[in-house]
């Protein structure tokens, strides 16, 4: 992670203009803590939703000090967070939600954000009461990411336009309640941690 030549050259590359800016892609806590320390790092790109909340309290406050900023991938839990999967649903060959369910060929916490599947149907079951009414479960689930002030962007994935244009909705919707914020912290804590798989 820390191969100082690397970060020189990239530095070097901003210092003569040919770069704006670099920032580095983790898959675990521990490895953006680690980025965190080299000097000139402007954004992290992490693992974020609302099935993988240990980054609030372990990171955030060390990025926003660092004025490093937070992009997040997996907003959705490879669509699990969009609440239209079902046991049935089938998934291509060459669909990491296929081949790397279990963490086959990388590591397992990319896919379905490290749940197994059928654990994570059952949870977004238990989800649904706290969408709110109007919204898809997918507005529900980039709006809680976007409701942190230390995230500046989600990189929801797509396989069609609509999906690309009703994701880009999120940002004008109204930011979910104190309440809610809270309701899903312990939703987390008590039915989602123990069951994640992979490098958080
Ligand atoms: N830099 C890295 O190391 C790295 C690693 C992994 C991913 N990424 C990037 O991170 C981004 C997100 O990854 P991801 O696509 O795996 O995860 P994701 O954003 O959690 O899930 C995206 C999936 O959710 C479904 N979806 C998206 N919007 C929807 C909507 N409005 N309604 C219903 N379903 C919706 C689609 O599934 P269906 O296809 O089933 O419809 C889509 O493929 C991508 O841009 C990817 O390139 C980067």
């Amino acid at each position: 992670m820390r191969q100082d030549s690397f970060w020189d050259s990239l530095r070097q590359l901003k210092q003569e203009g040919k770069l704006l800016a670099f920032g580095a892609s983790v898959e675990s806590v521990d490895e953006a803590l680690d980025c965190l320390e080299i000097d000139g790092l402007s954004s992290l790109q992490i693992i974020f939703n609302v099935f993988r909340q240990n980054p609030i309290a372990e990171l955030f406050e060390k990025a926003e000090m660092k004025k490093v900023s937070i992009i997040v991938r997996l907003p959705l839990a490879s669509g699990l967070l969009s609440g239209k999967m079902t046991s049935g649903t089938h998934f291509a060959a060459e669909d990491h939600r296929s081949f790397n369910r279990d963490g086959q060929a990388f590591d397992v916490g990319e896919t379905f954000a490290g749940l197994p599947f059928e654990r994570g149907l059952e949870l977004v079951e238990q989800l649904r009461e706290f969408v709110p009414a109007g919204w898809s479960m997918a507005d529900w689930a980039l709006r809680w990411c976007l409701d942190f002030p230390e995230i500046t962007t989600v990189i929801p994935g797509a396989s069609c336009r609509e999906q690309a244009k009703s994701n880009s909705r999120a940002s004008d919707l109204t930011p979910l309640s104190k309440e809610a914020h809270e309701a899903l912290a312990n939703f987390y804590k008590n039915a989602v941690a123990a069951h994640i798989r992979g490098k958080v």
